[in-house]
């Protein structure tokens, strides 16, 4: 199954905005080697090792922020399947994120939507089967609405993906998931506007002298994220700012969770938002 180089593990050969799924593998596959982990996955710590990639040079010391992140998705995705054991979950921009390992236990169909080269490199390592199809295309094509059960509740999720595309793509993409799926949950993570505008700015965000992220053309403000899916979306909605839990390993998690709780500053910290149809709140 996998193309292995003797002693040297596999590669993987990932460029652009694929490549970042080696970014968020090396935070969560690295919290749960620790001892004091908040994440177990050994699928992602087996993974990460196997790949032949200079994880620390390209990313820096790895950080808990995306087992942070996987942790409120796995949550919010168990409670769905314990209300829907035969719903469906869509995951957008999977990359090798070993979430179902973690998660599902359950008869639900599991979608992983990811582009050709991050498919490419993903089955290298998990294959799909019956119950976890993977679809080789772009989150935006809407070919992957086809194959969605209309008639059982879907929850969907997009973990470190909206914010690689232009503001007008997510806008038509949500708007478009919540006309087609009746009962449906969509949940996904923002990052502010000043981090958008540091990533498509000349230099860029360098996480080390070796890697440049790439650009996040959409940042939304915390405070302007109701409005906002307010005015792109009907009423019979319910949008749920969740954010990340209190964390405080290191300083810099604790100035993290003391700002995101204090009045304006707050609006500048990246969060996650579960927009549900009331059909499914209810
Ligand atoms: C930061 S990684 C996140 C991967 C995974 N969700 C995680 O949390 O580990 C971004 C992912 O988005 C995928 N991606 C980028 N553009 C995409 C598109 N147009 N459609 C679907 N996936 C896309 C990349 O291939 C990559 O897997």
């Amino acid at each position: 199954m996998a193309e292995t180089m003797a002693n040297q593990g596999t590669a993987v050969g990932l460029k652009d905005v694929p490549e970042t799924m080696l970014w968020t593998l090396h935070n969560r596959a690295t919290e749960a080697m620790r001892s004091d982990r908040i994440l177990t996955d050994p699928k992602a710590v087996e993974i990460y090792q196997e790949i032949n990639y200079d994880y620390e040079r390209s990313f820096g010391k790895a950080d808990p922020v995306h087992a942070l992140r996987s942790l409120v998705f796995d949550q919010a995705i168990a409670q769905f399947l314990k209300q829907a054991p035969d719903g469906t979950i869509v995951n957008l921009g999977e990359g090798l994120e070993t979430q179902r390992f973690r998660v599902s236990d359950s008869s639900a169909l599991w979608l992983t939507v990811d582009l050709p080269e991050a498919i490419q490199a993903r089955e290298k390592f998990i294959e799909p089967d019956a119950r976890h199809p993977h679809f080789s295309l772009s989150a935006l094509d809407r070919q992957w609405f086809e194959s969605v059960p209309k008639d059982k509740p879907v929850f969907i999720t997009a973990q470190g993906l909206f914010m690689y595309f232009p503001k007008n793509e997510v806008r038509t993409l949500i708007q478009d998931i919540f006309q087609t799926f009746d009962s449906c949950c969509l949940m996904f993570d923002t990052i502010p506007r000043w981090f958008s505008k540091k990533t498509t700015s000349d230099e860029g965000y360098a996480l080390t002298g070796h890697y440049v992220a790439p650009k996040m053309p959409w940042g939304i403000n915390r405070n302007q994220i109701k409005s906002t899916l307010s005015r792109w979306l009907n009423n019979d909605i319910t949008i749920e700012d969740v954010g990340y839990p209190s964390f405080t390993r290191g300083i810099g998690w604790k100035v993290f969770t003391a700002f995101s709780s204090l009045p304006i500053l707050k609006d500048i910290t990246p969060t996650i938002i579960k927009v549900s149809s009331n059909k499914i709140s209810n």
